[in-house]
C-alpha cells in the first residue's frame, strides 16, 4: 500500500503540531520517521492509522481517501494485550475477520515459530516480560498479513537480542509480503539497519527526506546533521 500526504495539518489546542505540504511513502518500502520529542511523529502515525483526524489536508491510501482499516496495523511502544493466553491474543484479529479455526491455528503456530514464542503459547499475556509482550504484539499485528505496518518506537525498552529478532521479522515480512513498513524510532542505527527511506520531522515540518543511508550518513540540511550528531535543537 502506498501513501500520499497533501497539505496535511493537525493542531492540538490551537497549536499546529503537524504541517506536511506533501509526501509519499512508496508501496513495499521501509520508512523510518525520526525527529526530536514532540516533532509530530506519533501524530502522523495516528493520522495514517485513522486514530485521529487531520484539521486540514488529505492522506491517500493507494490513491483512495478511504482508510483501508482492515489492512493496516499499528504497534505501540507499550502494547496492550488482552488478558488471555499468548495464542488467543495472536488469534484475535483472525477471529474478528472470520478465519476458520484450523487456519487460525496454523497461522498462530507459524508466527510463534518465527518469533521464538512457541514455549509461551499457552502462557497468560500478563505474565510475559516486556520483550516477550512486544513480540506477541508484533505477531498479533502481522497475523492477518497487513499491507501497511505502522510501528511507534516498538523496541524502545527492549534488549538488543529481542530488538534483533523484531528487526529481522520486519525485514522478513517486508521482503516476503511486500508489506509497507513505517517505523518511528529514536535509534538511528536501527533506522539504518531496517529502513531504506527516512523522514526527518521537526516542529511538525518535514525537514528532510531521502534514502535512509544518505540521510543518516550524509544529511543535506544543517538541522538534520545537528539532530543526528545529538545536538539539542532549539
Ligand atoms: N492528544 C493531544 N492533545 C494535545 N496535544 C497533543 C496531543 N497529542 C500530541 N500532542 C502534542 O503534539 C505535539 C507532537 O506530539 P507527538 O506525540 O506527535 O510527538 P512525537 O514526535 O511522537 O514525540 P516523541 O518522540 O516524544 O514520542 C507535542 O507537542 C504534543 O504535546
Ligand atoms: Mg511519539
Amino acid at each position: 500500500m502506498d501513501l500520499r500526504f497533501e497539505n496535511l495539518q493537525k493542531a492540538y489546542e490551537g497549536k499546529l503540531v503537524l504541517n506536511l505540504h506533501e509526501g509519499t511513502i512508496k508501496s513495499g518500502s521501509r520508512t523510518a520517521v525520526i525527529g526530536p520529542n514532540g516533532a509530530g511523529k506519533s501524530t502522523l502515525l495516528n493520522l495514517i492509522a485513522g486514530l485521529d483526524t487531520p484539521n486540514a489536508g488529505h492522506i491517500y491510501y493507494s490513491g483512495s481517501l478511504n482508510i483501508p482499516a482492515r489492512e493496516i496495523t499499528l504497534v505501540f511502544q507499550s502494547p496492550y494485550l488482552i488478558s488471555t493466553t499468548v495464542e488467543r491474543n495472536i488469534a484475535y484479529p483472525l477471529k474478528l475477520r472470520g478465519w476458520k479455526e484450523d487456519a487460525i491455528q496454523q497461522r498462530v503456530e507459524e508466527l510463534c515459530g518465527e518469533l521464538n514464542l512457541m514455549e509461551f503459547r499457552r502462557k497468560k499475556a500478563w505474565k510475559l516480560s516486556g520483550g516477550e509482550t512486544q513480540k506477541v504484539a508484533l505477531a498479533r499485528a502481522l497475523s492477518f498479513h497487513p499491507k501497511l505496518l505502522l510501528l511507534d518506537e516498538p523496541t524502545a525498552n527492549i534488549d538488543p537480542a529481542t530488538t534483533g529478532e523484531i528487526e529481522k521479522m520486519l525485514e522478513t515480512i517486508n521482503q516476503r509480503e511486500q508489506t509497507t513498513v513505517v517505523l518511528i524510532t529514536h535509534n538511528l542505527a536501527q533506522a539504518r539497519r531496517v529502513c531504506d527511506r527516512c523522514l526527518f520531522l521537526k516542529d511538525g515540518e518535514l525537514v528532510e527526506e531521502g534514502s535512509a543511508e544518505e540521510l543518516l550518513l550524509h544529511p543535506r540540511k544543517a538541522l538534520t546533521a545537528k539532530f543526528i550528531a545529538g545536538e539539542l535543537l532549539i
